[in-house]
């Protein structure tokens, strides 16, 4: 049953109080696909873990997780890994899932322009990521968006005993 929220979806930081939600949707997310990291709910992650993340991202002004919300509920989210030396905190590892029954309405794309957007005003000037070679979706998404392929990283992913190919892929942002 398509969600009746009119798009674009608001776009925003989950609270400490959101946590449970935002736990929900990372475990929706994984039993949703194959091409996340974790599968099923195998993810080691809970709502008192997710207190601590998003405590600590809102004691910084400008956290780097954001979802997009339909009224209460996030059915989207993005979120970086930034370098953390001088010589790498201009740089940020991106990951990105949308719930499947909003797949194909525009989220990530507005997902990820926005955390381009806020990453900028941050200092960041490279966003990295790696996409699993059959995830045909996620490449064009992030080939539409100015993301290109900086090499192959060969077996990287552990599939069902398979072993899988990512792409890495980098876009430099322009000051
Ligand atoms: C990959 C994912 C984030 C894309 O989100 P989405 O909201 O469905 O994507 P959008 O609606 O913003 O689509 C944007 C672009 O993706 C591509 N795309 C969308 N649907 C597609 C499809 N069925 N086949 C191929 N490309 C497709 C297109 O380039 C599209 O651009 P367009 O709308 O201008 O044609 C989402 O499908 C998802 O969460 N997948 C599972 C988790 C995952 O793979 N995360 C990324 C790990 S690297």
């Amino acid at each position: 049953m398509p969600a009746p929220s009119t798009l674009p979806l608001p776009i925003r930081t989950p609270s400490p109080e959101e946590a449970a939600v935002f736990v929900d949707l990372h475990h929706q997310c994984d039993r949703e696909t194959d091409f996340l990291l974790y599968s099923g709910d195998d993810r080691p992650i809970n709502a008192e873990m997710m207190v601590g993340v998003l405590t600590r991202a809102a004691e910084i002004s400008d956290p780097l997780i954001l979802c997009a919300w339909d009224g209460d509920t996030p059915v989207a989210y993005i979120s970086g890994m930034r370098g953390r030396s001088p010589k790498t905190c201009h740089s940020i590892v991106l990951g990105v899932a949308v719930r499947r029954d909003w797949w194909g309405r525009g989220l990530g794309r507005d997902l990820i322009q926005a955390f381009e957007t806020k990453a900028l005003t941050l200092g960041i000037r490279r966003i990295e990521l790696s996409v699993i070679v059959e995830n045909v979706r996620a490449h064009n998404l992030y080939q539409t968006l100015g993301y290109q392929k900086e090499g192959l990283r060969r077996g990287s992913i552990l599939l069902a005993d398979r072993l899988v190919d990512e792409v890495a892929m980098v876009k430099l942002l322009a000051a």
